[in-house]
């Protein structure tokens, strides 16, 4: 493929309304949603036609319209992730860690030897920052630079690339709501659900994570970063574990250098097209200098919440009368890669996708806070994240469910392509583990509670049971 400059390339950027893909001009230049932290903002790539046809738009006084004037190859957008403000405090602030940042991306990199086996194709250096709020940025710089760009971010920010081509605006239609609508309506406490999923064992879990962060020597995992060798070893040992419960599994590649998905399905007991996919991410990012990326929490608490729920099934005996697919998906850290890519090869084949839930960081338990169940305050289908809300008051009592700002983990590759998605998080509220996107991330620490993951867990599994429908 010939790489093409972005010098000379008009964006526009402005708060996402789905007024917007009212323009077909804006509609076929659509290049994704982007949080800052405050507001999603849609970017766009139109012509000069489209240019002056929108400046007459009522919505064209919040656009920010910004011209490429240098030769990079990837648009890559960073964005400060919503943090409890005594985290902020220990580090430094916004601008000072932005600029640190900014000087990183000009010098030569050095980083750990976990994280450097992507083939790069092509390393210039440098950046051309296109537009700027305090909490986030939209950059370009090149190819090599745009895939390996995690391993210089400072901690709380995260990045996401920008697609080379327009993407299509899908919003989830109602038809594909269905389902979960006739779910919740019809909803009631099984006592038989109710042991189903308090089976779920902790000692498991506890193995299955040590063996994921390395604190168990044995499996030699050192870090998850999806160029980390770890990262593969890791994928082999998930697909063996998931296959050990009766799933078939497969490692899907989907870019080059990162690590595969791990996709595993059971089959249905009836003829259906219908689809049930819970899914968490197995890639890890550590501090910036460390080659340990261990993940405990993030997200090594939801894969192994996947896992729980899957050595539960194969104990139970459980079959189901819908199709179910359990996926830990790699390349979260680099800006959901490995969700948009599996995302979208669902879509091409129409799949019928009845309900997703993405688990991404279940453990962390702030002292003197209640066990907590976080839904997402923006992305995700209100009617999904509604009835895990009351899934969750028939089967975890124990949890305060609430909403959270700490937005965007894969559900959102999903919702973008038009499936009923939501996600499950530890905390109604702002992320406040300190040993986020840390060397540390262990799960033998204060504040790692295994009894939130298993009850996080359990609604996770009942949401699957009450949707698919299933026999022991
Ligand atoms: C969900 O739970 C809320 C709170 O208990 C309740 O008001 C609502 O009716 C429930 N929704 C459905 C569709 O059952
Ligand atoms: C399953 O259903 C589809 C559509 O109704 C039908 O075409 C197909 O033959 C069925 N397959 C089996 C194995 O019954
Ligand atoms: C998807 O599955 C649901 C639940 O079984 C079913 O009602 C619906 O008709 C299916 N949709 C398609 C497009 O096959
Ligand atoms: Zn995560």
């Amino acid at each position: 493929m010939m790489l093409t400059g972005l010098a000379g390339a008009i964006l526009l950027v402005t708060p996402f309304t789905p007024e917007l893909f009212r323009q077909e001009c804006l509609s076929t230049n659509y290049y994704g949603n982007y949080n800052d932290g405050q507001t999603t903002n849609s970017v766009f790539m139109p012509d000069a036609t489209c240019l002056d046809l929108w400046t007459s738009h009522a919505l064209a006084s919040s656009a920010s319209i910004v011209e490429a004037t240098q030769d990079f190859q990837q648009l890559v957008w960073v964005q400060h992730k919503v943090v409890e403000t005594s985290l902020v405090a220990a580090t430094r602030s916004f601008r000072n860690e932005f600029d640190s940042f900014l000087q990183r991306l000009s010098a030569p990199k050095r980083v750990g030897r976990q994280q450097d086996v992507l083939v790069v194709p092509d390393n210039k250096l440098g950046y051309e920052i296109l537009y700027r709020t305090p909490t986030a940025a939209l950059l370009s710089v090149s190819q090599g630079t745009a895939r390996t760009i995690d391993t210089i971010l400072p901690r709380f920010w995260k990045s996401a690339l920008i697609p080379a081509t327009p993407v299509r605006f899908l919003p989830v239609p109602d038809e594909a709501v269905k389902h979960v609508k006739h779910v919740l309506s019809t909803l009631k406490f099984e006592p038989e659900v109710a042991a189903i999923v308090e089976s779920i064992s902790v000692p498991q879990m506890i193995n299955d994570i040590r063996f994921l962060t390395g604190e168990d020597e044995v499996s030699g995992i050192v870090s998850r970063h999806s160029f980390a060798d770890g990262s593969r070893t890791a994928a082999r040992w998930l697909k063996a574990r998931f296959e050990d419960t009766g799933a078939t599994c497969e490692l899907q590649d989907f870019l080059l250098g990162f690590a595969p998905n791990v996709v595993c399905a059971y089959p249905s007991t009836v003829n259906t097209t219908a689809t049930v996919l819970l899914s968490s991410h197995y890639d890890s990012r550590g501090s910036f200098g460390s080659t340990r990326a261990p993940g405990g929490d993030d997200d090594g608490s939801g894969t192994m919440a996947l896992l729980a729920i899957a050595r539960t099934i194969a104990r139970k005996g459980i079959k189901f009368h819908s199709n179910v697919q359990l996926v830990a998906f790699a390349g979260e850290e680099q800006g959901l890669l490995g969700s948009k890519a599996y995302s979208q090869k669902l879509r091409d084949i129409d799949a019928n996708i009845t309900v997703m839930i993405q688990a991404d960081m279940l453990a962390y338990h702030v002292a003197g806070e209640p066990p907590q169940l976080g839904l997402p305050a923006t992305i995700g289908t209100t009617e999904v994240t509604q009835l895990v809300a009351n899934i969750s008051a028939i089967y975890s009592k124990e949890l305060q469910v609430g909403f959270t700002a700490a937005c965007c983990s894969d559900h959102q590759s999903f919702h973008e392509q038009g499936f009923p998605a939501t996600q499950v998080f530890e905390r109604a509220g702002p992320i406040a583990d300190p040993m986020y996107h840390n060397s540390g991330d262990l799960s033998d620490r204060a504040g790692y509670d295994f009894d939130q993951v298993k009850s996080i867990a359990k609604v996770q599994f009942a949401t699957l049971l009450h949707s698919a429908g299933y026999e022991l």
